[in-house]
C-alpha cells in the first residue's frame, strides 16, 4: 500500500494525543535533561542570553533552561494545544517565559534579537517543499545578532534508513496502544499512525511524512541559510534502550554561528 500524507499535517497532530504517542521521548524529563546537558556542552550559553526554542512544542527545553537559571527563554510553536499546554506548565512552575504561537517561518520577532536559536527534537522535515526548512533557518537567521548560535536536532537520516522497521507498536499506560506502519520515499518516510483508546475506541488515524536529512543534507541546508562554522554531531542517542522511538531514536546535532 503506498501512504500518502495531507501537505498540512504537521499543523493538526501535535496535540495532545501527541503528548501520549510521543510521551516515552517527550514528557520524560530525565531525557529532557541530557539534551539540555549536551546542548550547553555544544554552544557557549550564558545564563543572560537570549534564548528562542524554535518549534519548541510544548516547551520541555525552555523550562529546564529556565529552571537551571537561563531565564530570558522565548518559546515560538505553530500547535495551539502545545503552547498551551506550555503556558500551563510555566505558570504551575512560577517560571517566566515568552510563548509565541506562530509560523516558525515568519515569526514576527525583531531581527538581531538573540543570542541562541534551538531547533530541537526533530522539528524539521515536516512538509514535503524542500523550502520550507530554509525558511524556518532563515527566520533563525534573521533574528540572531551577529555572533549568534543555531542549534539543530533532527533524526539521523542514515540511521533510519540503515535500521528501517516498516511497522511497530507501543502501549502508554494501561490504555492506548500506537501502531505506525511506515515506508521509505525518494525524500525521506512516509507514516501511518493508528492510536487505539482501549476504552474509547480509535482517537487516531493519521498519515504524515518526514523528510530525512544526513550529516551533508543538513549541513548544506544550515550554510545555504547563512550559517558558518558548521559542526555535526551524529551519535546522539537520548534513550537508554534500544525500543523503536519513532524519529527519536538515533539524532543528528548541528551546531553553526551567523557571521
Ligand atoms: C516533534 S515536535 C518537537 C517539539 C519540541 N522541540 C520538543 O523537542 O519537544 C515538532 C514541533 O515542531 C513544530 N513545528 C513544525 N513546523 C513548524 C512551523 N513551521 N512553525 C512552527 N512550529 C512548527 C510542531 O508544531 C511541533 O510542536
Amino acid at each position: 500500500m503506498a501512504l500518502k500524507a495531507n501537505q498540512n499535517w504537521w499543523k493538526t497532530l501535535f496535540d495532545e494525543i501527541y503528548l501520549l504517542t510521543d510521551a516515552r521521548s517527550v514528557c520524560d524529563e530525565s531525557i529532557t535533561r541530557r539534551e539540555i546537558n549536551i546542548i550547553l556542552d555544544l554552544i557557549p550559553i550564558k545564563p543572560e542570553h537570549r534564548i528562542l526554542d524554535l518549534c519548541g512544542g510544548h516547551g520541555r527545553h525552555s523550562i529546564e533552561l529556565c529552571s537551571r537559571g537561563f531565564s530570558d527563554c522565548t518559546l515560538v510553536d505553530y500547535s495551539k494545544p502545545l503552547i498551551d499546554c506550555a503556558k500551563e506548565q510555566i505558570a504551575e512552575r512560577c517560571l517566566s517565559i515568552h510563548t509565541i504561537r506562530s509560523d516558525a517561518r515568519f515569526t514576527g520577532l525583531s531581527e538581531e534579537t538573540f543570542d541562541h536559536v534551538l531547533i530541537l527534537g526533530n522539528s524539521l522535515g515536516y512538509t514535503q517543499i524542500a523550502e520550507a526548512d530554509r525558511l524556518i533557518l532563515s527566520e533563525a537567521f534573521r533574528v540572531l545578532r551577529s555572533g549568534g548560535w543555531v542549534l539543530v536536532d533532527v533524526t539521523d537520516g542514515t540511521a533510519v534508513k540503515e535500521t528501517f522497521t516498516p511497522r511497530s507498536w507501543h502501549e502508554i499506560g494501561e490504555d492506548i496502544v500506537v501502531c505506525r506502519y511506515r515506508e521509505l520515499s525518494e525524500t525521506g518516510v512516509v507514516a501511518r499512525e493508528v492510536v487505539l483508546d482501549k476504552k474509547k475506541g480509535l482517537i487516531r488515524d493519521q498519515t504524515y511524512v518526514l523528510r530525512l536529512y544526513d550529516a551533508r543534507n543538513l549541513s548544506e541546508l544550515i550554510h545555504s541559510a547563512g550559517f558558518e562554522k558548521i559542526r555535526v554531531h551524529t551519535d546522539f542517542v537520548p534513550h537508554e534502550s534500544k525500543d523503536d522511538y519513532g524519529f527519536m531514536n538515533r539524532r543528528i546535532i548541528t551546531t553553526a554561528q551567523k557571521p
